[in-house]
């Protein structure tokens, strides 16, 4: 290399700004980006994502509850499902649920594909059935042509669409939050408050259940450890799916990723700001009780765990048939 071409060199790494070594022993690590193996399944699943004809009222489609939009969640204390109908628990946020251990505040459904068939068929949520979905999409040429092309099979098999709905749910992922990068080495990405707040989340002993890459996600822990919670929710947590009374009141741990845009809070909803739940954590999780001043230095902190907003395009759903069966809002 000439002397004028190192010269060179030097000068351009001199003018890159100063970025510091990747955090690499902190206990959350920053997300992973998607990596999309068959775009034409992701698309179809992002159509059957956002198509009400999965719904028997025609109404309701997954977005309904988890509304791409906002957060991935509909912000509700607990959901409304077919004809109004109040659902029994907090719906979590769609956004980076391929990285949980699995599926549900119980973690009934061991991964997204399973998770996929549930609300379909569950009568007061999109109050379908698997047979009717299959009817229907079958009878809508166009997704005819593109199960097709993607799965190669004549006829639509409701474990394609659960397949395509979970190849979908895996592109949501947020990374590149201001809290990820400032563990890549980006000093100036949180402020003075926000790095306070983030020593305190660890001090106070947060992280030990709010970890790895999503903040959570990764274990099942008991709702309440130092101080029984009270609830008007009748949800027992997991004990529901392994029949252990040890497990009464334990719940997946929730991602805190986008924790700022998913309130209300808990399974039950009962917390309708960050700082109710923060309190709420640090009193019967860890028996603390943070001043005002605490309560906010982690509330800065958790919401610098907000992602890139997703680069999301609108699908452009196929038209219905004369054939395709008719909505039925109004009935059971
Ligand atoms: C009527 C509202 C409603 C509709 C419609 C709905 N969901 Fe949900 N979803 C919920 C609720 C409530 C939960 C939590 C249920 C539980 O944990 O017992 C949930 C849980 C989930 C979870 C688990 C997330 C986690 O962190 O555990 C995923 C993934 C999900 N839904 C995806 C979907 C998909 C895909 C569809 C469409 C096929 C859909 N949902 C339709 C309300 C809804
Ligand atoms: C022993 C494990 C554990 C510890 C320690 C813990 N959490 Fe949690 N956290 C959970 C569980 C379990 C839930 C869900 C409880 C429920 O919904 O009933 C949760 C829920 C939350 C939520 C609500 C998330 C949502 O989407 O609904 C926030 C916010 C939160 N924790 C913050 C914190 C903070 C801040 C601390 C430290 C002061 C903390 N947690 C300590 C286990 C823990």
């Amino acid at each position: 290399m000439s002397r004028s071409l190192l010269l060179c060199a030097a000068a351009l790494i001199t003018a890159l700004p100063a970025l510091a070594a990747p955090l690499d022993d902190e206990p959350i690590q920053p997300i992973p980006v998607s990596r999309v193996s068959d775009p034409g399944m992701v698309e179809l699943g992002k159509k059957l994502f956002f198509d009400p004809r999965l719904s028997r009222s025609g109404l309701l489609s997954c977005n309904s509850c988890h509304n791409l939009a906002a957060g991935g969640s509909d912000n509700l204390t607990s959901s409304i499902g077919h004809r109004w109908q109040k659902g029994p628990i907090n719906a979590p946020t769609v956004l980076n649920s391929s990285l949980h251990l699995a599926q549900f505040w119980d973690g009934r459904a061991p991964d997204l594909k399973t998770q996929a068939g549930g609300p379909i068929a569950n009568p007061a949520e999109m109050a379908s059935s698997h047979a009717q979905v299959v009817t229907v999409l079958s009878s809508i040429p166009a997704y005819v042509t593109e199960f097709k092309t993607v799965f190669g099979t004549d006829a639509i098999e409701i474990e394609q669409v659960t397949r395509s709905i979970a190849a979908f749910e895996e592109t949501l992922v947020t990374p590149d939050s201001r809290f990820d990068r400032w563990l890549k080495g980006d000093a100036k990405a949180l402020t003075e408050t926000e790095r306070a707040g983030y020593q305190l989340f660890k001090d106070s002993g947060c992280v030990a259940c709010h970890n790895g890459p999503a903040v959570g996600g990764n274990s099942f822990q008991k709702m309440g450890v130092v101080e029984p919670y009270s609830t008007r929710n009748p949800s027992v947590g997991r004990m529901a799916v392994t029949g252990d009374p040890d497990d009464r009141m334990v719940f997946k741990v929730p991602s805190l990723r986008n924790v700022e845009l998913t309130a209300p809070y808990f399974h039950d909803g009962a917390a309708a700001t960050l700082t109710q739940a923060v309190e709420t954590m640090g009193r019967v999780q860890l028996g603390l009780t943070f001043t005002p001043e605490e309560k906010a230095r982690i509330v800065a902190f958790l919401k610098t765990l907000t992602g890139r907003p997703l680069a999301l395009r609108l699908p452009a759903l196929p038209p219905s048939s004369d054939t395709t069966p008719r909505p039925r809002p109004f009935e059971e």
